[in-house]
């Protein structure tokens, strides 16, 4: 064999290799677990059907997890000592049903310990959430590893519901995501539910001239201000981001179009004409949203973290 072969063999090997620890796979654990899809299904499964508010927040959560550093299950880490976690930082006020993760954990560490990460079974839950939710499914490419690193003052990086179009473009921009997926992956808001904190720029004191953002459907913003007032004291106050809130759907779209969408992130969705025919058409076809939810849920969910372990409570690093 000559030399030149031989590096050429050579280079390849670490191509292969490279590849192989970077690249995510729907059958990344056919071998080392099986079950392990099924396992995550369950404990969804059982979770919803005491709470479906516990699909939004899976949703949300994922989310969360791969803006910041990549989806390595840094949202699940706890606070340590002197160290705040990112689920401790300030926008964590929707975040909760934590208690899922570490159920379908606790199963995947009875079958096969030490082998399916937390980031992955986030991912996963977050696909079952969905689907539970009346939503598509997809096949969830997985092999995430566990980062060791969660810091509060990280959550600044995901971006505000007062964010407007060129702010959106450039958070989603700077993790590979379009504009598209920007407009799909806002799809997200027909699950859930916001605090009044998250869309109280709208209805009190807007801007100089007006009171109340005059793109919001005025009895909308007038049932808003009634469940929001300015000196609000109800401590759980808020709307749900939806008519239809557990279920899966395109409203969120239709609704968007009429002037009844909580965030100005949501409504800067209209703010230009590309991104508000892509709001147009998924809100005449649900079947449209869909296809692309799971392409760009894909393409999120594959947004690569340094973790490097896989952690056997999601809580804790090892
Ligand atoms: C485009 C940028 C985004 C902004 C500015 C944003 C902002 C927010 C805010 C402020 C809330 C309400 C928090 C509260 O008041 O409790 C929320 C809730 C939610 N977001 Fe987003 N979000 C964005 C993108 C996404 C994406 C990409 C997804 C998932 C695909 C998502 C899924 C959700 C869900 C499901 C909820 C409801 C959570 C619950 O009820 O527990 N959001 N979002
Ligand atoms: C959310 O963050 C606040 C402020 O940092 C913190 O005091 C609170 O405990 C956190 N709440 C949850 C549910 O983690
Ligand atoms: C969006 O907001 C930024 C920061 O406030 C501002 O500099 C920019 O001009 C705004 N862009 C648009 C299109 O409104």
């Amino acid at each position: 064999m000559n030399a030149h072969i031989l590096i050429n063999l050579l280079l390849t090997v670490i191509l292969v290799v490279s590849f192989e620890v970077q690249a995510l796979s729907p059958n990344y654990y056919d071998h080392s677990c099986p079950q392990a899809d099924n396992i995550v299904t369950n404990a969804v499964k059982k979770a919803m059907s005491n709470d479906k508010t516990v699909a939004a927040a899976l949703l949300r959560m994922h989310f969360h997890d791969c803006f910041i550093r990549g989806c390595d299950g840094s949202v699940l880490l706890d606070s340590k000592g002197k160290n705040k976690a990112e689920k401790d930082g300030p926008p964590n006020i929707s975040l909760h049903a934590f208690y899922v993760i570490d159920n379908a954990k606790k199963a995947l560490e009875e079958q096969c310990p030490g082998v399916v990460s937390c980031a992955d079974i986030l991912s996963l839950a977050a696909k079952d959430a969905v689907a539970l939710s009346g939503g598509p499914t997809w096949e969830v490419p997985k092999g995430r590893k566990d980062g060791r690193i969660s810091k509060a003052i990280e959550t600044r990086q995901l971006p505000a519901p007062t964010f407007n179009i060129s702010q959106l473009r450039q958070n989603f921009g700077q993790r590979g995501l379009s504009m598209q997926d920007l407009v799909v992956l806002s799809g997200g808001h027909t699950l859930g539910f916001a605090h009044c904190s998250s869309f109280q720029n709208r209805i009190h004191n807007f801007n100089t001239q007006k009171q109340v953002d005059p793109t919001l459907n005025p009895s909308f913003a007038a049932s808003l201000k009634g469940v929001c007032p300015a000196h609000n004291r109800v401590k759980n106050a808020g709307s749900t981001m939806d008519d239809t809130t557990t279920s899966f759907d395109n409203i969120y779209y239709r609704m968007l179009m009429q002037g009844k969408s909580l965030f100005s992130s949501d409504e800067a969705l209209l703010a230009v004409p590309s991104t508000k025919k892509l709001v147009a058409k998924y809100a005449s076809s649900n079947e449209d949203f869909e296809r692309a939810f799971v392409k760009s849920m894909i393409k999120m969910s594959s947004i690569i973290g340094n973790g490097n372990e896989v952690r056997l409570n999601c809580r804790k690093v090892r």
